[in-house]
């Protein structure tokens, strides 16, 4: 019998998170008001984050404990497996070894609870009662409401429109947790209510609906926001996939060539890849991939500026890889994926050459996860299957080189509320969005001027 899986006992589980900061090839550079271009400090941040959070955010530790009330709610699904893709190799010839860490068994269906519990936990115990979020697919707005409920908070989520009418489950589901949930653009915040007024046909957006919550928390004093990717403390939540990951291959007795995974905001990217960018750092031949939508090419076609991390212009200015932030991308089926920003580690590591980056278009990407299901098993969700994609892309080279490459990949959620996308793939109504050079342009034109 060959062995699939590299399973780690729940004592194997890390006890705690590593904060990639002080190990980052050059120093960060500070977010800044939008007002006075000065860095910003704790305080500013303190309306809409509780402060055991805003430390993690600024953080110059190496290693931060995970507490055992985070870790008691981690054993429900971790440590996570680690797959051996046998019959996705086979399916494409190829001599490298596929491997992929599958996050999908979490109970939310992603990554996503990895953060989602520790933020409730922090809120819970700076006095927070209520918390407000967006969601884009659905996945982080099921995994918040999971958590609120098991650290018994209220949790009310701004879903983007386009999410809320494709996917009617995961709303389901997110309201069986306890959360509530409304259609974003909505008429329950002013920043919702100008959007609609200008385009009542608005689809949503994740800058969007972030401006939604943001608004929610500043406005209410028992509220506090949550953000299910992109800021540095969701990232070190997120490293607890890595260092799985590197346990894994220790017991395997292997090293992976290629790590691969989604990027949205960059949370799964980073979680899966920041616990081996050291090794890269000190002269290991390791590479990374972080894949994107064509139809959203933050890292691939975007600038290295500071902008806002919403539409409305109600967060600080961050120093990231960006297309503007009143970019609004078409609604592919990837919801999670159509953010006009990305994480600042993770583009700051693209800005100096330690990450590398893909982008797909919708279809070559559901091509890749319907070979994988009927590969492997598991349908993978839409912003996973973008991953896949590249995996593919690289096991392709290898058969053509002949070369037996060690690839990972992130496989950061399953895609069972992702149906309707199937269907218009298999039925061949997706359309393959790109975003036009022009609309880029025009977007990054009205970026705030700092420099
Ligand atoms: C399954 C899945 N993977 C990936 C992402 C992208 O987010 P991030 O880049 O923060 O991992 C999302 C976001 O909703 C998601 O639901």
């Amino acid at each position: 019998m060959q062995e699939t899986k590299v399973v780690l006992s729940e004592r194997d589980l890390p006890k705690q998170w590593y904060n990639i900061l002080p190990d980052m090839p050059s120093a960060p550079v500070p977010p800044i008001h939008p007002g006075t271009k000065k860095p910003i400090g704790p305080d500013d941040l303190a309306p809409i984050f509780p402060m055991n959070l805003i430390e993690q955010e600024v953080s110059p530790k190496n290693w931060i404990d995970i507490p055992e009330e985070v870790l008691n709610v981690y054993t429900l699904w971790r440590p996570t497996p680690l797959y051996r893709a046998y019959r996705l190799e086979k399916a494409l010839n190829t001599p490298a070894k596929i491997y992929y860490k599958y996050e999908g068994v979490s109970p939310a269906g992603s990554h996503k609870p990895n953060t989602a519990v520790p933020q409730a936990y922090y809120n819970k115990v700076a006095g927070t009662k209520r918390i407000a979020t967006e969601t884009g697919a659905g996945q982080w707005g099921s995994a918040i409401s999971m958590a609120c409920k098991m650290f018994d908070l209220q949790c009310t989520v701004y879903m983007v429109r386009v999410s809320y009418n494709q996917k009617p489950y995961r709303r389901s589901m997110i309201e069986t947790w306890g959360a509530e949930v409304h259609s974003s653009p909505s008429k329950v915040t002013q920043a919702g209510k100008k959007i609609l007024e200008a385009n009542p046909d608005s689809p949503g957006s994740l800058g969007i609906a972030i401006s939604e919550a943001v608004e929610d928390a500043a406005t209410h004093e028992d509220t506090k926001y949550s953000l299910g990717s992109v800021l540095n403390h969701v990232l070190l939540h997120q490293t607890v996939i890595g260092l799985e990951l590197k346990k894994q291959f220790e017991k395997l007795g292997e090293k992976p060539d290629v790590l691969i995974a989604c990027c949205g905001g960059g949370s799964n990217f980073g979680g899966f890849v920041f616990p081996f960018i050291k090794d890269k750092l000190n002269g290991s031949k390791i590479k990374f991939i972080a894949v994107e939508p064509a139809a959203c090419p933050t890292l691939t076609k975007g600038e290295y500026k500071y902008d806002f991390g919403d539409t409305a212009q109600l967060t600080p200015l961050i120093k990231m890889y960006t297309l503007g932030h009143d970019f609004v991308p078409p609604g592919i089926h990837a919801g999670g994926l159509r953010y006009h920003g990305d994480s600042p580690l993770v583009s700051q590591l693209y800005h100096e050459g330690v990450i590398e980056a893909a982008a797909h278009k919708q279809n070559p990407v559901f091509a890749a996860a319907v070979l994988f299901a009927k590969s492997e098993g598991i349908i993978p969700a839409p912003e996973s299957a973008h991953a896949i994609k590249s995996v593919v892309d690289e096991a392709v080279k290898c058969r053509e080189a002949r070369e037996q490459k060690v690839i990972a990949f992130n496989l950061s959620g399953h895609g069972n509320f992702d149906m309707a996308a199937y269907d218009s793939y298999l039925s061949e109504k997706l359309e393959d969005f790109e975003m036009p050079e022009e609309e880029i342009k025009s977007a990054l034109a009205r970026l705030p001027k700092v420099e």
